[in-house]
């Protein structure tokens, strides 16, 4: 019975070692993460089934100003329930490589730029800075006249919270289906894409727009793409991607960045 490979030896060195090649040229690195990124946490990614009391919703059914409009109840109590399957949530392998590399960047000549699809903080906690491009999950706001609420909300606490400035109800900061992204978070995340050498789209199925357009953006700049993710999007025949890591990130991001700094 031969030795059962580690995941690790599974991983192609070959295909790893070509993206390491790629990335040591760059200079401009432009760093994408969806909900894949948080998966090795615990957290389970977007079209992941809800499960328990929300398995009959879908995410797009109560992640959109009608329905926080028409049972803000029900909304703020999804968000709560979110929260508190969050909050005890640790950043993977996968985070701490991308902290490193941020943290390596100058020594490395890389001007790299993390933007990110995540509401969870697990970037932040593992000591990155990155472009929220669809809110964040912790922070809240008026959803009438828009006033910041910075209270600490138990997430236990299912009740409506009330806005001390106008008495509307509390919604979190989180851009719903049909609304605008943050203006400045894309104006950025749109710029580091096009003026990146390397575009690197790390667990996300790529299907939302306007984020899922950054890659093609990058691609039509003349940039590589880099793909990590165990499911590769668009199949083997998706031309916008010049290397493929079909890999969990929070295995083949630490070789990949420990490779970096060789
Ligand atoms: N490593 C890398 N990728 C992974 C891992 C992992 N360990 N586990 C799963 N993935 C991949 C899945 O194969 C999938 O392609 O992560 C991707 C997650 O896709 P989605 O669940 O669609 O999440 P995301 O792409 O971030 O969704 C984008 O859609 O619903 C909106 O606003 C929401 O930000 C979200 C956006
Ligand atoms: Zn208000």
């Amino acid at each position: 019975m031969s030795p059962s490979l580690t995941d690790t030896d599974k991983m192609s060195s070959e295909l790893i070692s070509s993206a390491v090649q790629v990335i040591k040229a760059a200079k401009n690195i432009c760093v994408l993460t969806g909900a894949g990124i948080s998966a090795e946490s615990g957290i389970p990614t977007f079209r992941d089934k809800q499960s328990g009391l929300w398995e009959r919703f879908s995410a797009e059914e109560l992640a959109n100003v009608t329905a926080f409009e028409r049972d803000p109840a029900l909304v703020w109590s999804w968000y709560q329930w979110r929260r508190g399957e969050v909050k005890d949530k640790q950043p993977n392998p996968a985070h701490f490589a991308l902290t490193t590399w941020q943290q390596q960047a100058e020594a490395l000549e890389h001007r790299l730029c993390l933007v990110t699809q995540n509401v969870d903080d697990l970037h932040e906690q593992s000591g990155s800075e990155a472009i929220h491009l669809h809110g964040e999950l912790w922070r809240n706001h008026c959803s009438s006249c828009g006033a910041p609420y910075e209270q600490d909300i138990d997430t236990q606490i299912t009740e409506l919270v009330s806005c001390p400035k106008c008495g509307g109800h509390i919604r979190p900061s989180i851009v719903w289906f049909g609304e605008m992204l943050p203006h400045q978070a894309w104006q950025s995340a749109q710029r580091a894409a096009a003026t990146s050498d390397v575009f690197i789209s790390i667990g996300t199925s790529s299907l939302v727009y306007p984020a899922a357009g950054l890659a093609q953006l990058a691609k039509a700049k003349g940039a590589m793409v880099i793909e990590i993710n165990p499911n590769p999007t668009g199949g083997q025949s998706n031309r916008l991607i010049d290397i493929q890591l079909p890999y969990p990130a929070g295995q083949v991001l630490p070789i990949l960045v420990n490779q970096l700094a060789r």
